[in-house]
């Protein structure tokens, strides 16, 4: 391959046909930085490959990337060490220092985050760091978006990038609202270089990406790609995306158990999830105006996967002395033949990060794989890895996952 212009890769031997750059958003976060180490101790070998979906035999001929041929960057608001933050999410001390200089390879390669319309708990977070942390504020959502851009573009272009991928992983924000939104991209592109546009920083991140030609998958219970207008974009640039909200832990169980229990007849009247969790994402989300978007991917799949609508009642408590294991209490409260009353309990002990981190490295490779694939629009095909799907309606998680292997085997 010729040399080519500009700015110089890191690596002299990179070959711009072959690597992918994946960029997370919220880089420093838990469940950024547990993909950050778990993708440099994939590559140095010192991990299995359990919880990892793309690892599975029945995905072997998919044709995806290898692990080393991918190139981790992002952004954030906070300043600081990978390494610091892998301890904080618990990982143990010997693999964080077995992959401490590729950690801080990707420290370097961590941009300034975008605030913009991103809600109380994330102001807050952004204004306690000293002097003001990386956070980047914009008069507009199209200077934000043309700022996101220029860091995409040097991260392609310094890294000698076939593709991009961009993840959110940050906290998430309060709903978007989705009514005052226009259906097409056009209406929707009008309204950015106006203040009363509602988009909020993860829809942002979005746009960038997409104009930027980079694959987007959004992580998270915020808005993100997930309303027709930017869909529409997507579908026009040619580049797909996927989201919304990985599904880890009591979604999960529900997309498995709801099912059986409709296959069996049998009448759920009730289902209550209590929720108890301690790191940094429980502290934004015991903020009501953050919660309020987590409660309701948690709560939309029940009336899809039963037909009906069973009393429901989701809680998400924070409670710090947890830190990353969360506990996940569901009552089921059911009725069976000739009217007899029954109770499923069953409680989900998670550690969040390890949970969430294989899937982000999975919907990664992906995406990237769709992308390769000259693949448009939402991918509704990876609708076993979210709470919220886009491209797809609610399924049960087995007829979800057929779905995955139907088209990436
Ligand atoms: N099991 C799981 O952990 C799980 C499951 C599904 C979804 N999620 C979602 O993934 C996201 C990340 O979870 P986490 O536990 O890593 O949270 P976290 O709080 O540890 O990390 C989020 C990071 O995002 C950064 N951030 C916030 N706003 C930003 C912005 N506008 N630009 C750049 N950076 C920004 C924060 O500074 C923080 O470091 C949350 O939205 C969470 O709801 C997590």
């Amino acid at each position: 391959m010729p040399p080519q212009a500009g700015p110089q890769p890191e690596d002299p031997a990179s070959d711009r046909t072959a690597r992918t750059g994946f960029w997370l958003v919220g880089a420093r976060g838990g469940v950024a930085t547990t993909a950050a180490v778990g993708w440099s101790a994939l590559t140095r070998g010192l991990i299995g490959t359990t919880g990892l979906v793309t690892e599975l035999p029945a995905l072997a001929g998919a044709g995806l990337k290898d692990w080393d041929q991918f190139v981790l960057g992002g952004c954030e608001l906070r300043p600081g060490r990978l390494r610091d933050s892998a301890a904080e999410a618990g990982i143990p001390p010997a693999l964080i220092e077995a992959c401490a200089a590729d950690l801080d390879a990707i420290d370097a390669r961590i941009a300034p985050g975008v605030v913009h319309n991103s809600g109380p708990a994330i102001d807050e977070l952004a204004d306690e760091q000293a002097d003001g942390g990386l956070a980047r504020r914009f008069p507009t959502p199209r200077a934000a978006v043309d700022a996101i851009r220029a860091d995409l573009d040097r991260f392609r272009e310094q890294q000698r990038l076939e593709r991009v991928v961009v993840v959110v992983t940050a906290s998430t924000e309060p709903p978007t609202d989705e009514p005052s939104l226009p259906p097409t991209w056009d209406e929707l592109n009008a309204t950015l270089t106006s203040t009363d546009c509602p988009l909020r920083a993860g829809s942002l991140y979005a746009i960038a990406a997409i104009e930027s030609g980079a694959a987007f998958v959004n992580f998270t219970p915020s808005l993100g790609a997930s309303c027709a207008a930017i869909d529409d974009l997507a579908k026009r640039s040619g580049v797909c995306h996927a989201g919304r909200d990985g599904k880890t832990g009591e979604t999960l169980l529900k997309t498995v158990l709801a099912p059986m229990l409709a296959s069996r007849n049998l009448e759920v009247m009730s289902w209550v999830g209590h929720n108890i969790l301690g790191n940094a994402d429980g502290r934004v989300l015991s903020s009501p105006e953050h919660k309020s978007s987590k409660l309701g991917c948690k709560d939309a799949a029940l009336q899809s996967l039963l037909g009906y609508s069973p009393q429901s009642l989701v809680s998400i408590e924070y409670v710090p002395s947890l830190g990353e294991r969360k506990t996940a209490w569901n009552h089921v409260h059911f009725r069976g033949f000739m009217g007899v009353e029954m109770t499923l309990q069953l409680t989900w002990q998670g550690h969040d990060s390890a949970l969430a981190a294989p899937l982000v490295l999975d919907l990664a490779r992906l995406v990237d794989a769709s992308a390769g694939r000259g693949e448009s629009g939402a991918l509704g095909a990876l609708a076993c890895f979210f709470k919220s799907p886009c491209g797809a309606p609610l399924a049960g998680h087995s007829e979800q996952f057929a779905a995955l292997l139907a088209h990436y085997a």
